[in-house]
């Protein structure tokens, strides 16, 4: 039987507190959202080589909750280039309270458009190649 794993580069790695949970007592999906954000503005900011703004967040989908003494961990990878704009897939994961056990909670599309000095829209640079 195939275990799932997490897919990409780890960017966040963080606990959540106490301040960060809803009123059901699972940590607030607001939270998740933007640590998701961060985590994936690291690889956009990588690969554009400039400031960039995120422009759309698409296939949102809370799997399971988290809850404090969760890690709570962000893999980030870039799964579309296009003039201006990069989709990172962000899969978060947690290492359970207790057990240790990893279980992806979240996962989601984040769109970023990169940006010059005056905020409009900028071409991603061409990879050079090693
Ligand atoms: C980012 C921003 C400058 C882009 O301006 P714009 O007028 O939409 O620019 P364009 O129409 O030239 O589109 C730029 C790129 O974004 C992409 N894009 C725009 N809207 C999109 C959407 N809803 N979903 C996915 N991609 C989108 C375009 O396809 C284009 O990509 P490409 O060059 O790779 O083909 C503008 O939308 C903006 O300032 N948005 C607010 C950003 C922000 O404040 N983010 C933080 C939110 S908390």
């Amino acid at each position: 039987m195939s275990e799932e794993k997490p897919e990409g580069e780890l960017t966040v790695r963080v606990q959540p507190m106490p301040a960060d949970l809803n009123s059901a007592g699972d940590v607030f999906g607001g939270w998740v959202m933007s640590q998701m954000d961060l985590g994936s503005s690291v690889l956009a900011v990588r690969r554009a080589k400039s400031r960039v703004a995120t422009v759309a967040v698409d296939s949102m989908h809370f799997v399971r909750p988290v809850r404090v003494g969760d890690v709570f961990n962000c893999y980030c990878r870039i799964v579309r280039e296009g003039k201006t704009s990069i989709t990172i897939k962000v899969e978060a994961w947690v290492e359970r309270k207790g057990t240790f056990r990893l279980e992806k909670v979240t996962e989601a599309d984040f769109t970023f458009v990169a940006l010059d000095d005056l905020g409009r829209p900028t071409p991603i640079p061409a990879e050079k190649s090693e």
